[in-house]
């Protein structure tokens, strides 16, 4: 592995861990998805042998094997509707704490725990900090009305590109049994106002934008040093 691999990973961990070490006794937590938050399950893996008691509301199948392997006891958003804490990757992150998410193809899920939750931790590494967004924004759509769905996603200014599998023929299929498409803007100006317009369209579940959450959301920026913690304080009116 080369230096540059391997300073990320390191910036993943520490950001995950700090992340992991913000927990208290008796939370209830959400569980986002991603290689990051990975990181931030094995810390509370051990914070868990050393006793600490919490529960975990896993955003994707991936989350909820992990934690299961690492002993981490979890629950629903039936039994606990009200997570203390989340704490979630993501794929950019720009100056005024909006995201997109949804590599993963996990972004419904973790929307709605996101939204559920009283406080937002989101861990990332420096590269994914950015002034505009500009990463493709997954959309998730049910397949019943992808047609009709990708016309207006163009319409909206976009190259909607159908998610591929890995290791699979066809399309990605998300945990809630839909496709994923990817959205290329020229740069993501208004992400709120985009937010809206693709919650608008008939046969979208969820897109991987999240521009609601910004007061309550602690960004934690990775490095081989010490972490970055920004929040809607450092936000320049
Ligand atoms: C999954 C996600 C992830 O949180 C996001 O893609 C970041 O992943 P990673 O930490 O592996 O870079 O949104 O749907």
């Amino acid at each position: 592995m080369d230096d540059t691999a391997q300073a990320l990973i390191a910036a993943k961990r520490a950001a995950g861990y700090q992340a992991a070490d913000m927990v208290q006794d008796g939370m209830i937590l959400g569980l986002g998805t991603g290689s990051t938050v990975l990181y931030a399950l094995e810390r509370l893996s051990l914070r868990v042998r050393e006793g600490l008691q919490v529960r975990g509301i896993p955003t994707s199948y991936q989350t909820a094997r992990r934690a299961y392997e690492y002993g981490i006891p979890l629950t629903t958003l039936d039994e606990e509707p009200v997570p203390d804490l989340v704490i979630d990757g993501a794929d950019q992150v720009d100056i005024r704490l909006n995201l997109i998410k949804g590599r993963g193809a996990a972004l419904t899920r973790e929307k709605c725990v996101a939204a559920a939750g009283l406080c937002l931790v989101i861990v990332i590494d420096e590269q994914k900090l950015v002034t505009t967004l500009s990463a493709p924004v997954p959309v998730e759509i049910i397949p019943f009305a992808i047609r009709p769905v990708m016309t207006r996603l163009e319409s909206l200014g976009c190259i909607p590109v159908l998610r591929d599998g890995v290791k699979k023929d066809g399309p990605v299929i998300t945990d809630n049994g839909n496709f994923i498409v990817d959205c290329g803007f020229d740069g993501v100006d208004n992400p709120k106002e985009l937010e809206t317009a693709l919650a608008g369209i008939p046969g979208v579940v969820e897109s991987g934008l999240f521009c609601c959450f910004t007061e309550k959301t602690t960004v934690i920026v990775g490095s081989k040093k010490k972490c970055k913690i920004i929040t809607s304080a450092d936000i320049v009116p």
